[in-house]
């Protein structure tokens, strides 16, 4: 299976991160030193997750280089307005404790105001957004910029824009309950990388997806954890995977991904897609709009 994959930059992105959604300050640090220790090279983080000092200071105390590491992070909905951008993101560099990231994603196709009431114009058309994302690129302080969330439509509106630089990656919920066939094949054909959130299924159907039948088949004939299967799915499907936990030996056994005999990824394909699809995340109808719908 891939160890990375290379994005348009010419920048090659480790295929496993620890995802540290959901992980507390006080947790947080131990699992990023766990994940270090076993050989992960890719952290996907966020300013709105809060832990992002913690993140950083798990980093510096590991000694490992920082070129030697992929930093991801994100822009929140609130910072969209061009003048916001260059700040927000400094204070992610600045608790990181690193001068560039080597991802940074526009985390939601939605702009709000400071007041929290949705900025319609940002929202239809990020291309201000985008540009100052450009800015920072060129200004090296960003390697390599993309979305998240973002469906082909939006997607397609954003691309649609004179860009300098395309979307590199588009990070999105992918998981056995939501797999999202048809976006996997637009994004290939169109070059922009998918990284797949919550790839267990995330908090409240971790337990659903590791007790799949199909999953846990393939975990008896390989000799490996469901959780393995289900991660060794995603990077056989062609993307990044996200698996979160603050468990020490999880986050070992996260890692330890196999590449599945054709017949068991073709069943496993098969089933993840021939069910209803249930998505696990969409808090965008909070923000006043619907991105999904
Ligand atoms: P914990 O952090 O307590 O280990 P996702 O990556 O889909 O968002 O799922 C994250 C959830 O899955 C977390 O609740 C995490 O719990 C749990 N989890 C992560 N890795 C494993 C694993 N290998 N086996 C069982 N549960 C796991």
């Amino acid at each position: 299976l891939p160890t990375h994959y290379t994005l348009p930059s010419g920048d090659r992105i480790p295929s496993v991160a620890l995802g540290v959604w959901q992980a507390p300050k006080s947790e947080v640090g131990e699992a990023v030193k766990a994940a270090l220790e076993t050989g992960y090279k890719h952290i996907d983080g966020a300013w709105i997750y809060g832990n992002e000092a913690e993140v950083g200071q798990a980093l510096k105390a590991s000694n490992v280089s920082r070129k030697d590491i992929w930093l991801t992070s994100k822009l929140w909905n609130t910072f969209h307005v061009p003048e916001a951008v260059e700040t927000v993101l400094d204070e992610s560099l600045s608790r990181l404790g690193t001068d560039y990231l080597d991802l940074y994603l526009i985390h939601w196709p939605v702009a709000t105001n400071k007041d929290g009431t949705l900025n319609n114009q940002l929202t239809e058309n990020p291309y201000p957004t985008w540009q100052k994302l450009e800015e920072l690129v060129e200004k090296g302080k960003i390697r390599n910029i993309g979305v998240s969330n973002f469906n082909i439509p939006r997607l397609k509106n954003l691309t649609a824009n004179p860009l300098k630089i395309k979307p590199a990656v588009n990070q999105v919920e992918l998981n056995f309950w939501l797999p999202q066939p048809e976006l996997l094949k637009w994004s290939k054909e169109n070059d922009i990388l998918l990284e797949a959130y919550s790839p267990l299924g995330s908090t409240g159907r971790v337990g659903k997806s590791l007790s799949v039948p199909e999953v846990k088949e393939i975990a008896t004939e390989l000799g490996i954890t469901p959780a393995q299967v289900i991660i060794s799915w995603h990077v056989q499907r062609g993307v990044v995977v996200l698996p979160k936990s603050v468990h020490p030996s999880r986050v070992v056994e996260n890692l330890q991904i196999t590449k599945l005999p054709e017949a068991a990824f073709n069943k496993l394909e098969k089933a993840a897609t021939s069910h209803t699809p249930e998505r696990g995340l969409d808090p965008s109808k909070n923000w006043g709009v619907d991105i999904f719908g």
